[in-house]
């Protein structure tokens, strides 16, 4: 039997995040270049959000592009950047007419010219819709959103619009790149490493966690109701007991 078959409906994640990785060495095994991953990887992104919409799924957030990762050579980058230029030009319309809403968290301003138009105009023209919110992790780092936070935090402060002892988690999750979106259910990372490369820190903190060894673009809706399944019969605690003890 299928996975996507033995779920149960009523119990469905709100908010998933996933660690897109492995698309390096997906291609690496195939004896291609880096960027043929990168590329076969953006089909795992049409996969994951069509899998997002049939398995009704209100929240999706993809780590595409880290802090980090500039420090990768500079043809790979610059090929990351066309390559999410390329998929918001061929994808936005579709997104648009499935009621996808497309938010960017990261830094958008420190992005090049042609992928911050492309965002800006994603986030446009899908503003108003909400059978499920895509957002893409782009030029993202867990520490600097919490930075960027709470230098906002500090600047109502010092304007006298907030109190300290009023600063509380609401405040901070108003003032995170994710602000109105829940917390995040169950983080899945693909690719076989285990460890949170700066994702979504503050928001992750009560996430299940789901590894996987399958490469990102082997990623499909199978591969998705596994982690799914597993996290159905997880026992979220959040610091309490069960129920029943
Ligand atoms: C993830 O795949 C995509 C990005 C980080 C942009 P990688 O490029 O990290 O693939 P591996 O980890 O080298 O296989
Ligand atoms: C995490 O993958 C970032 C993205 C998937 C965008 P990396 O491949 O950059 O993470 P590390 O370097 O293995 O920690
Ligand atoms: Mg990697």
């Amino acid at each position: 039997m299928k996975y996507s078959e033995m779920l149960d409906y009523n119990n469905m994640p709100t908010h998933i995040s996933v660690i897109m990785d492995g698309n390096g060495r997906w291609a690496k095994k195939r004896g291609m270049p880096r960027l043929y991953g990168h590329r076969q990887g953006m089909e795992g992104v049409r996969r994951i959000v069509q899998a997002c919409v049939d398995l009704n799924i209100r929240y999706v957030t993809l780590y595409a592009f880290s802090t980090e990762n500039w420090k990768r050579p500079q043809d790979e980058v610059g090929g990351l950047m066309k390559l999410m230029v390329e998929y918001f030009n061929k994808e936005i319309d579709e997104l648009d007419e499935k009621g996808v809403c497309v938010r960017i968290l990261g830094d958008v301003d420190g992005l090049p010219a042609g992928p911050k138009a492309c965002a800006v105009k994603a986030i446009e023209q899908t503003a108003g819709n909400e059978v499920l919110g895509l957002n893409i992790a782009i030029n993202y780092g867990g520490r600097a959103d919490i930075i960027q936070a709470v230098q906002k935090i500090c600047t109502e402060v010092q304007d006298g619009r907030l109190a300290i002892e009023d600063i509380d988690d609401a405040v901070m999750d108003a003032h995170l790149y994710s602000a109105g979106i829940p917390d995040p259910d169950l983080m899945i990372r693909t690719g076989g490493e285990k460890r949170l490369s700066n994702f979504l820190l503050w928001q992750n903190s009560y996430a299940e966690i789901w590894f996987t060894d399958v490469y990102w673009p082997d990623f499909d809706i199978e591969v998705l109701s596994r982690a799914v399944y597993d996290y159905q019969n997880r026992d979220r605690r959040y610091g309490g007991l069960r129920e029943d003890k």
